[in-house]
């Protein structure tokens, strides 16, 4: 009978690698994030033009059970300013493989991709009623430093226009600090 798996030997199968074009179906998890598709679609052709990035977590068997992007620019440079500071989002681990530190694993490498490219400050939003990622987080080091609205639009799948309301903590991480 097969053995379960420790945790140890089942976090060394993940594989972390940037997103590529043919995952996007996947990142609609089986149709739970198909209003998402055109917000992905956008994502990966401004990921061609290095001002985002994103990775994919993926098993041998199970394909992509996480991912997360980063913006390295946007029109708020308090969250993402060009240079070094950069602003994570969309970090998502699939339900079944939660808690297992998987999301722990990819902060940590893309923290560290991160830093090859220069920045030295990591900021996310997290919703006020998320505090269990708010508390991996602050584990990994990432502070509250502002109330942020939450306010935002997305096209879905059909081109009809969505509003969010999701207020959140925005909390950074200083991933170089200053010499
Ligand atoms: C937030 C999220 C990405 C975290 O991913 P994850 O893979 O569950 O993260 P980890 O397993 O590294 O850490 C989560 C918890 O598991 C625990 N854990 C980590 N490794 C563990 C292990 N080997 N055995 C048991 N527990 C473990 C951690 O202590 C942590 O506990 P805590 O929540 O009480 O602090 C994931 O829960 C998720 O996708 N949530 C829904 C989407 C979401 O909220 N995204 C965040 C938006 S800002």
């Amino acid at each position: 009978m097969e053995q379960p798996q420790s945790p140890e030997n089942f976090l060394s199968q993940l594989v972390i690698r940037p997103l590529e074009e043919s995952d996007l179906p996947a990142l609609e998890w089986n149709g739970e994030f198909k209003h998402f598709r055109k917000v992905y679609e956008n994502a990966y052709r401004r990921i061609q033009t290095g001002k985002l990035a994103a990775w994919v977590v993926t098993l041998p068997e199970e394909g992509v059970i996480g991912q997360i992007f980063v913006q390295f620019i946007c029109d708020r440079p308090e969250l993402a300013n060009g240079t070094d500071r950069a602003y994570m989002y969309s970090i998502r681990v699939k339900p079944q493989f939660r808690s297992l530190g998987i999301g722990t694993v990819l902060m940590r490498t893309v923290e560290a991709e991160l830093v090859n490219r220069g920045i030295r400050t990591a900021t996310l939003n997290v919703a006020k009623d998320n505090p269990r990622a708010r508390q991996l987080y602050e584990r990994l080091g990432f502070k509250v430093t502002a109330h942020e609205p939450g306010v935002w639009s997305y096209p879905d799948e059909k081109n009809v226009w969505h509003t969010v309301e999701q207020p959140a903590w925005r909390m950074e991480k200083v991933l170089v600090a200053d010499s």
